[in-house]
């Protein structure tokens, strides 16, 4: 245990958006291993000083799960309570204007590196009976200019379920699919919001809800717009 909290949780994507929300709420809980691939200083002043981290880019997956393997082991952990992938990128561009460079980068981050770190630390989840937790989206249905995005997705999704079928009884597996959330992922990836803004969720809405259903049995999960009127429902109830 890192600083004697009842769990350890393992966190990727925690130093932006969503995945920062999250980080923020479960360092009140649990001891937390980030992995990013920002400074170790940069991270600290995002979340807390009292995080473990792990800086390695997971865009060379095969590399980055061997350094988290590593690293994992020199900071003695033997088990792990949750691992939450909540990393992700994308370009939001038709089909034919991706580049392969672009494709390959989100099926990497996206898909390829969850999968390749998930089966590496199944022992330590295992023994800590734990939870993986994939972070997906609306998107995996199939989503206009977000193909290989979409498609990336849509295999978490379908590992979500293998593993469910395999691990039943030993490791909790669940996938979540957000939907339209504020985050600066729309900038990087190209998206321009606009009247349709009201259907986004800001991301301390999504990380609540996203933490609500982790502490749930649901196997999967897509999250919305209900969450956004539960919680404008709740402001006005308390204020
Ligand atoms: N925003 C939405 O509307 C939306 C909707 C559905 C699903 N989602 C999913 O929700 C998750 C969080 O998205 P978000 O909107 O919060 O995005 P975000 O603000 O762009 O955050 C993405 C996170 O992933 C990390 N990351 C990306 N590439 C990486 C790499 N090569 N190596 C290490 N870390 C990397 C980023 O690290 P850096 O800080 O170093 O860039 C950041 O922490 C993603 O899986 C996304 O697909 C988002």
């Amino acid at each position: 245990m890192i600083n004697g909290k009842k769990s350890l949780t393992l966190l990727t994507g925690a130093t932006s958006g969503i995945g920062l929300e999250l980080a923020k709420r479960l360092i009140l809980t649990d001891d937390l291993v980030v992995i990013g691939r920002k400074s170790e200083d940069e991270v600290h002043a995002l979340i807390s000083d009292k995080i473990q981290y792990i800086q390695t880019d997971i865009s060379d997956p095969a590399r980055a799960t061997e350094a988290v393997v590593s690293n994992l082991n020199d900071m003695q952990i033997e088990k792990i309570d949750r691992v939450i992938h909540c990393a992700g990128t994308g370009v939001y561009r038709s089909p034919e204007q991706e580049t392969s460079e672009e494709i390959d980068l989100n099926v990497s981050v996206n898909l390829l590196f969850p999968v390749l770190l998930t089966r590496a630390l199944v022992q330590q989840i295992e023994a800590a009976k734990g939870k993986v937790v994939l972070i997906g989206s609306v998107a995996h249905k199939g989503s206009p200019n977000m193909a290989s995005y979409a498609a990336s997705k849509a295999g978490l999704a379908g590992f979500a379920r293998s593993l469910e079928a395999e691990w039943r009884g030993r490791i909790d597996v669940q996938v979540i699919h957000p939907g339209p959330t504020l985050t600066p992922m729309l900038e990087k990836a190209g998206y321009k919001v606009g009247l349709e803004r009201h259907i986004f969720l800001s991301p301390k809405v999504m990380a609540d809800a996203i933490l609500k259903t982790i502490h749930s049995h649901k196997k999967s999960a897509t999250i919305f717009l209900g969450a956004k009127i539960k919680s404008l429902f709740f402001r006005k109830q308390t204020s």
